[in-house]
């Protein structure tokens, strides 16, 4: 039996929906096993500036349905030196905190593995990203909830895209990684996907779109990572329409519109589980891991892991869109 008595729990980086979720997991899971909960507000800033606050059943009712984070978030640099990390320290010490959750993505797991290294008091580990990009999970807090709205997004662009016959480059995020374009692509039937896994894409949309303008295909939708090598939907447009002079062509950021919005029911699931292992773990006396999905049971994998080891995209799917979308 663990003698944890006072855990904390923050959201750090990017926010994802379902954040909450995880946030009143975390809190019942934890007072269901008599542990006192402490939330810290703003990430690994709130962890140096002291920003605590006790969190009751209560506290987290009417917030699984909401976007954001109740606690709020932030990249914090200073949680980067090891005085900042010890401040922290310091902090959690006098506020009598044993174990931290820490729901977040890659930084937020690399801040999680330093500190663990350094100090004694155990962090563990649950993926909340949009991005789905980390590895040792099939997936990470808010990745459906994104998809979803991209694809909302993308079905109405598609029908001002057929009716005026226009080529539209649409910009979806994912700084290093393809996930969001590749399934949100797949979904919303796009005529190309362009994501940085795959470098010097170019002379192949060309092709592609030359097909299908042979085809007689009137408009296209082309899904772009913001991270791809051509440099984002604005650059690769140009490049475009350098080459289809006659052809219609706009280009559209989705934005931050993506990390918003109330969580799809399989957002709230997964965060309301990964929560609940995240108390389980802290209280088997787990350090520094994070929980993670696989193959729908829960996982526990070393930050360690997590943050060095690359997710792969499955590039078959990038052949099934191509396929599909002749
Ligand atoms: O949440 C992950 C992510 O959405 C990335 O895909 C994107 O590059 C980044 O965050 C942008 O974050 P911010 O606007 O906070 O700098």
């Amino acid at each position: 039996m663990s003698k944890i008595k006072r855990i904390g729990v923050l959201t750090s980086g990017g926010d994802a929906p379902g954040m909450n979720a995880a946030i009143r997991a975390v809190t019942r899971a934890a007072i269901y096993n008599q542990l006192d909960v402490i939330g810290i507000r703003r990430g690994y800033q709130g962890l140096i500036q002291g920003l605590f606050t006790q969190l009751k059943a209560f506290n987290v009712s009417d917030i699984i349905q909401n976007g954001g984070t109740i606690l709020k978030t932030a990249r914090c640099k200073e949680f980067t030196t090891p005085e900042g990390r010890k401040t922290a320290y310091d902090n959690l010490v006098k506020e009598g905190i044993e174990g931290v959750v820490v729901i977040g993505g890659d930084g937020t797991f690399t801040g999680a593995r330093i500190f663990n290294e350094e100090h004694n008091i155990p962090f563990v580990g649950v993926p909340g990203t949009i991005d789905n990009d980390i590895y040792g999970t099939d997936y990470t807090i808010g990745y459906d909830t994104c998809l979803n709205t991209v694809v909302e997004a993308v079905d109405k662009i598609r029908d001002t895209a057929s009716a005026h016959n226009r080529m539209f480059f649409i910009e979806v995020m994912g700084a290093e990684a393809g996930f969001i374009a590749l399934n949100s692509g797949i979904a919303s039937g796009a005529e190309a996907i362009l994501i940085p896994e795959i470098k010097n894409q170019a002379a192949v949309l060309k092709q592609t779109l030359e097909d299908g303008f042979k085809r007689r295909k009137s408009s296209n939708i082309i899904i772009v990572a913001e991270g791809d090598d051509e440099g984002g939907a604005f650059k690769i447009a140009d490049k475009v329409k350098e080459d289809f002079k006659d052809y219609d062509v706009r280009v559209i950021v989705l934005g931050h519109i993506q990390r918003g919005g109330s969580p799809s029911a399989r957002d709230r699931v997964v965060a309301s589980r990964f929560g609940y292992a995240a108390v389980e773990a802290l209280l088997d006396d787990q350090k520094s891991v994070m929980v993670g999905l696989q193959n729908d049971e829960i996982a526990l994998v070393p930050f360690r892991k997590a943050v060095k080891l690359h997710k792969e995209v499955n590039k078959n799917l990038l052949e099934i869109a191509d396929i599909l979308s002749i």
